[in-house]
């Protein structure tokens, strides 16, 4: 691996991706030689976890769409150019949780903003980068919902309190996204146990890294 390699790790709420990332990271370590970076949107810089203070607030449910969509865009901007960016020219492995995806499928399918103005925004922010990779972790909303419930630990955040309805739109959205861009982006079952979840994730991952190789 030259040049870095960059994964992001999509889906809906609750289909466990954050999980599978942590857990990847000492297994592909094993296979890899190169530095492996962990971070995640919105946030992973200082900068950009205050944004996301502010976005997932949950006083804030007077904020406009549009205001969440530009906010997650700004938290993205900034991310790449401080940190992903900078590990990617330093030839390290990232897998970032969550990334351009993430705004399509929620404030593109979920709130119905104009997807054609959430791409234009994307690429302005990102200048263009794409992943090299991307996992979508596909669960059904009724079983995402669920384990967020049952799961004390996590933090309960704004966009966790919408409706089934919602979920269900962002999940139909990633959908349609991971058929358009199936050059990029590689679908998993995550409703299976989050052992096979990992095992496949790990088999995805390490099938691009060999493939960038060759
Ligand atoms: P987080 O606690 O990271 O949720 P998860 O563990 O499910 O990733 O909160 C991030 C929330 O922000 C999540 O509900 C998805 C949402 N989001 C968007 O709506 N648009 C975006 O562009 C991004 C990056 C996240």
């Amino acid at each position: 691996m030259k040049k870095g390699f960059l994964v992001s790790f999509e889906g809906p709420d609750g289909a466990g991706k954050t999980s599978v990332l942590e857990a990847l990271v000492p297994r592909l370590q094993e296979k890899v030689d190169d530095a492996i970076i962990t971070t995640r949107e919105p946030g992973g810089i200082a900068i950009s976890e205050k944004i996301r203070d502010v976005i997932l607030d949950v006083e804030h449910t007077n904020m406009d769409e549009k205001t969440e969509l530009l906010l997650y865009i700004a938290a993205r901007r900034q991310h790449l150019v401080e940190k992903v960016l900078p590990a990617l020219k330093a030839g390290k492995l990232v897998l970032v949780d969550r990334f351009i995806d993430s705004s399509v499928a929620y404030q593109g399918y979920g709130r119905g903003l104009d997807i054609s103005a959430i791409d234009w925004l994307n690429d302005y922010a990102t200048d263009g980068h794409k992943p090299d990779l991307t996992l979508y972790f596909d669960v059904p909303s009724e079983i995402g919902l669920d384990r967020i419930s049952k799961n004390a630990e996590r933090e309960v955040n704004r966009l966790d309190l919408e409706a089934l309805s919602m979920h269900q739109k962002v999940r139909s959205g990633y959908l349609k996204l991971a058929n358009q861009e199936s050059n990029r982006v590689v679908t998993i079952d995550a409703s299976q146990s989050l052992e096979k979840v990992i095992n496949d994730a790990y088999q995805v991952v390490l099938s691009a890294l060999e493939k960038v190789e060759k």
